[in-house]
């Protein structure tokens, strides 16, 4: 407590019951117009996202907020997320809070570190990328199986747990089946983007929706193991070059080859790669059909 960005007092009075007390608040980051931080308490642990009101560069988190909340509700209705996960969610003094139960793990990026190493690949490296890809795959196919798309799957959005399991998080984003009126979908971040996304984006107004369908995710799923596997983003572009080129050159649909830029030789998980990446949708495998490669 004390910190300088403190988490909203009217997120904490309902959530205090939950964490129990004393609990503890720590800021786990503060970007793109909102903040997240970890609550703990002697009776559970929260991960709490609230609007940051101040960045006005920022697309309209509150509203998004009250949609991501929208979706918990729903896709706990589906029987996708387990009916503990959304803790709570509600209107602060700025906008708009959501809390969802904390899951241990370290954002994709980071957990891959040892796997970017150019070592030829330590045996124990090689089943834990396929494990991750492929408990990766089944979470996105238990999505895909009830009619949701999640429409941002990227390396800060799924965090890998100590048995080398994925875990997705983040449901602002998502499209479901029968959506009502929302925010109209424009693609996620640009760097996993799936071809078709980006070419929706280039040639509809920016307040038309995009229903993203499930090869979108696939494509996104493998723009992520490429990114952090190789240390390079799959598609070529320089950092400072505006979004609307990079999204010209992701809709092309050529990819950056992965003989070039693999740190190592790994057959089995670069084929997983290249499929997701098909630059066709129909192309690619399903959610199942990659699970199903990567248990065989
Ligand atoms: N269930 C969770 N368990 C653990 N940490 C979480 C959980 N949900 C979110 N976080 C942490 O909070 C951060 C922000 O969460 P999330 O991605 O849902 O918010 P966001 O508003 O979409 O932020 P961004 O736009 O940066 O993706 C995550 O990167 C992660 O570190
Ligand atoms: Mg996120």
């Amino acid at each position: 407590m004390g910190e300088a960005l403190p988490p909203p007092d009217e997120a904490l009075d309902r959530l205090k019951d939950h964490v129990g007390k004393p609990f503890t608040t720590r800021l786990l980051s503060d970007r793109r117009g909102s903040r997240a931080w970890k609550i703990e308490g002697p009776k559970g642990t929260v991960a709490l996202k609230a609007n940051n009101p101040d960045d006005d560069t920022a697309r309209d988190k509150a509203a998004e907020m009250a949609q991501e909340d929208d979706h918990l509700v729903r896709l706990t209705d589906a029987g996708v997320l387990s009916s503990g996960y959304r803790v709570g969610a509600g209107a602060w003094e700025g906008g708009r809070w959501l809390a969802v139960r904390w899951i241990e793990g370290t954002p994709v990026w980071s957990a891959f570190a040892p796997a970017r190493a150019p070592q030829d690949g330590l045996p124990a490296v090689r089943p834990w990328l396929l494990g991750v890809a492929r408990t990766w795959a089944e979470w996105l196919g238990q999505m895909h199986a009830a009619g949701w798309v999640h429409a941002d799957v990227q390396p800060t959005n799924t965090l890998v747990t100590d048995e080398g399991s994925a875990a997705v998080i983040d449901y602002a984003l998502a499209c479901g089946p029968g959506d009502g009126p929302r925010l109209p979908y424009r693609g996620a971040l640009t760097h996993t983007t799936a071809p078709e996304i980006a070419d929706a984006i280039l040639s509809t107004a920016a307040d038309i929706h995009i229903q993203a369908e499930p090869p979108a995710d696939i494509w996104g799923l493998g723009a992520s193991l490429f990114w952090c596997w190789t240390g390079q983003r799959p598609v070529a572009y320089e950092d400072d070059t505006a979004r609307e080129e990079k999204l010209k050159a992701i809709a092309t649909g050529v990819t950056l080859s992965l003989d070039n830029v693999r740190p190592w030789v790994f057959p089995e998980f670069e084929k997983v790669i290249r499929a997701c990446l098909a630059p066709a949708p129909r192309d690619r495998p399903s959610s199942t059909d990659l699970a199903t490669l990567l248990t065989s």
